[in-house]
């Protein structure tokens, strides 16, 4: 029995508080919550959480987390738009063994000698050296990230700054992190995965109608069901990630009386923009982020703002909703000038132009999805970049491939030849290329040498092959 839409209160992720000046331990284990009322549902958790507890950093002061690994199977974590050092870049195969598995190539079918292998822990530590923005952290074991993903193993990351805190923006109680996802149950309560192995052990795969993703039919936001969040009649900060395995959304805020609200966007996935850009419906692919504002003061005491999916249809047309509770002062404000950071590389800066399909094809004897022809492959470098140098990527797809490049966040140039739309302002970390589309990102890779990946999020589609090895050397 599925609950009532916009009657469970939305949860906010509880914020880890630190062991010692910037340094966090969490223990991965599983744990039983209550999703959906009166149920009960098996996860695998970062510290007890679903999503797991977020993390406050400061803009250029390191953080170091300390994984534990208590669950049944090898971990990997990565952080999500970090500009991190490739040992704590949460390479797939960097696996960290959870107690009684002693042998590192089981479990993976293709063997790594570049992999960095520990027991039961690791130390994580990220340099924080980079913009403000809101990242998020979550497995990325080779051949099992989207099972792993789907079974709770995802949190949020928070870098803050001075210049940020002084611009006036919604704040405090009025700032919301909303990680949307959607999940399936089975009749017991657990999350229903179509894994060929549900143990996850050994064999890597999803069952064949699966093949290009694995959607769910209940929508979570903060890990419940279609919930409500009562708001002050005044300006909030809405900071959005899609976690979802493959789902798609295109977000409206809409009124009891049919009015749309504008969403505001003054961030993207690496940051705030350089000004602000309004939005009517607002696209979010997985692993995107969008960082918006939305007025309540025109809403009256007591009226319901619905966050709604125009991709949807029945249930997964809505999100989440807000009930707007009270009047209340509000002296926050959205400057016309967000920032003046953002780096404005030109086509003229760069030094190589490189084409990348995202396309499906055969694997193993299977179906598969390849990057330029090809399947992931761990001992094979596929791009190599030099330190400092500007590119120019031409992405081509066949069908919805959200591209994630790890380490370099990036500047869109071109859509279909055309100019960006206005959902790709800012700095990036993942674009979402719609079907048949071909679109050019700009990047300077900078900041540690070292092997990275870039890859499709959909989440089935990147444990199926669509991932590719990046070396900056
Ligand atoms: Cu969000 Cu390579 O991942
Ligand atoms: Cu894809």
């Amino acid at each position: 029995p599925l609950p009532a839409a916009f009657t469970v209160p939305l949860p906010l992720p509880a914020v880890l508080k630190p062991v010692g000046a910037d340094r966090y331990e969490i223990t991965q284990r599983e744990t039983v919550l209550e999703i959906l009322p009166g149920i009960k549902t098996p996860l695998w958790t970062y510290d007890g959480t679903f999503p797991g507890p977020t993390i406050e950093a400061r803009r250029g002061r390191p953080v170091t987390v300390t994984h534990h690994n208590r669950l049944p199977v090898p971990t990997v974590v990565h952080l999500h738009g970090g500009r991190t050092p490739p040992e704590s870049d949460g390479y797939p195969t960097d696996l960290v063994l959870p107690d009684g598995w002693h042998d590192p190539g089981h479990g993976t079918h293709m063997h790594d000698p570049r992999a960095v292998v520990t027991r039961l822990t690791r130390d994580y530590t990220f340099p924080m050296d980079q913009r403000a923005t809101m990242l998020w952290y979550h497995d990325h074991r080779m051949d099992f990230t989207a099972p792993a993903i789907w079974r709770g193993l995802a949190g949020l990351h928070i870098i803050r700054d001075d210049a940020e805190e002084s611009l006036g923006l919604p704040a405090g109680s009025r700032e919301l992190p909303l990680v949307i996802m959607d999940r399936a149950f089975d009749g017991d309560g657990g999350l229903a995965y179509p894994a060929l192995d549900p143990s996850l052990r050994a064999h890597p795969g999803v069952h064949e109608p699966y093949l290009a993703g694995v959607l769910g039919d209940v929508i979570l936001v903060n890990g419940a069901p279609w919930p409500v969040h009562e708001v002050d009649a005044a300006r909030y900060r809405l900071r959005l990630l899609n976690a979802s395995n493959a789902r798609h959304y295109d977000l409206e805020a809409v009124t009891e009386d049919g009015r749309r609200l504008d969403l505001v966007q003054i961030g993207a996935d690496q940051g705030l923009l350089a000004a602000p850009v309004t939005h009517q419906t607002l696209p979010i692919a997985p692993a995107e982020r969008y960082d918006v504002v939305a007025d309540f003061s025109g809403v009256p005491v007591g009226g319901l703002v619905k966050i709604l999916n125009r991709l949807g249809s029945g249930r997964t047309s809505e999100v989440m909703a807000f009930r707007v509770a009270r009047r209340g002062a509000d002296d926050s404000r959205i400057p016309s000038v967000l920032s003046a950071d953002l780096p404005a590389w030109n086509r003229s800066d760069a030094v190589r132009v490189r084409d990348f399909s995202f396309r499906a094809g055969q694997m193993n004897g299977g179906h598969g999805w390849l990057i330029g022809g090809l399947p992931f492959h761990p001992a094979r470098t596929d791009v190599t970049v030099g330190l400092g140098d500007v590119e120019v990527w031409r992405l081509i797809a066949d069908v919805h491939h959200p591209v994630h490049l790890h380490l370099a966040g990036f500047r869109v140039l071109s859509r279909g030849g055309k100019p960006p739309l206005p959902r790709d302002a800012g700095l990036k970390d993942t674009i979402s290329l719609r079907p048949g589309e071909s679109a050019e990102i700009i990047t300077r890779f900078d900041g540690y040498r070292g092997r990275y990946l870039f890859h499709c999020h959909n989440a089935e589609h990147e444990d199926m092959g669509m991932m590719a090895n990046l070396e900056i050397g």
